[in-house]
């Protein structure tokens, strides 16, 4: 049988070597509540989930200060190996959410007794990380689409090599679509915790989370994709004669 009470105090008090204390895993163990003061064990794993997820944030904006640097100095390789990081780090977060998901709806109603006011709606880190693709658009406005009188009709269509313009761009729209699915499986979080019809704790309807899904950081990025496909539709047909032997004027229209 486990001894609930010393595995409780070891984790309030740990050991410190050199690992522990480099690492300030002491000071790590205590962001968290009292054990004894928890009002549902699993508050305990609703903070620890969010506190990870601030961290992951720190991490990922940090590292695009890098990327932006990197760019702006033309050390492509290195940036996109950073973005990569942000990258991985946008698709941990999400995969975390469903941590919360073991938590009772039951439960969570008295954790959320404990939030005040707050809502992750003031998370530093994803405030931070709202502000960012904006200057990361200019640094590649003026690397790769100013000095060169390029746009991205050539990068991605008429003038497309699959060169640094292009994997650059990549490397951004792959934030952008991973951030929305960030907050794609969150709002799914919300449904499966507290219901979306429900008023949040700021008062404002969870609905709302809706809009921000739709958001999209790099919107030229998304266009110049469909704005291919309809120069395609407009020279070969937006509905197209089927392949299908003998079924000719049904095209798929994909
Ligand atoms: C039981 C679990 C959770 C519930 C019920 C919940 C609920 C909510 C609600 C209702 C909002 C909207 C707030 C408002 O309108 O002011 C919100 C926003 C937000 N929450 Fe959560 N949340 C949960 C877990 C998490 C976790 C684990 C994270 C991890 C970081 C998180 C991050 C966020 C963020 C970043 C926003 C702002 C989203 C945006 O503006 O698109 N939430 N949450």
């Amino acid at each position: 049988m486990l001894d609930k009470s010393d595995i409780h105090s070891r984790l309030e008090a740990p050991v410190l070597k050199d690992y522990g204390v480099y690492l300030a895993v002491d000071r790590l163990l205590a962001c968290q509540k009292p054990l004894a003061d928890l009002v549902t064990p699993d508050e305990l794993q609703f903070q620890i989930v969010h506190q990870v997820e601030e961290l992951w944030m720190k991490l990922a904006a940090f590292t695009l200060a890098e990327v932006d640097e990197h760019l702006r100095g033309g050390q492509i390789m290195r940036a996109i190996t950073l973005f990569g990081r942000v990258h991985m780090l946008l698709r941990m977060m999400t995969d975390q959410l469903a941590l919360i998901e073991t938590m009772s709806p039951y439960d969570y109603q008295a954790i959320r007794l404990q939030l005040g006011n707050g809502s992750g709606q003031e998370s530093p880190g994803f405030q931070l990380l709202l502000t960012l693709p904006a200057g990361l658009w200019d640094t590649y406005r003026a690397k790769y689409l100013e000095p060169q009188g390029r746009a991205l009709t050539d990068i991605y269509d008429t003038g497309y090599t699959h060169d640094e313009a292009y994997m650059v761009a990549e490397a951004l729209i792959e934030f952008d679509e991973l951030f929305q699915k960030f907050r794609a499986h969150h709002i799914y979080l919300v449904h499966r915790s507290i219901g979306m019809g429900s008023k949040a704790i700021s008062g404002r309807a969870v609905d709302l989370l809706d809009a921000g899904a739709r958001h999209r950081f790099f919107p030229e990025l998304w266009a110049i994709r469909a704005q291919m496909t309809d120069r395609w539709g407009a020279e070969y047909g937006v509905k197209r004669d089927s392949i299908r032997h003998g079924d000719a004027g049904h095209g798929s229209g994909v």
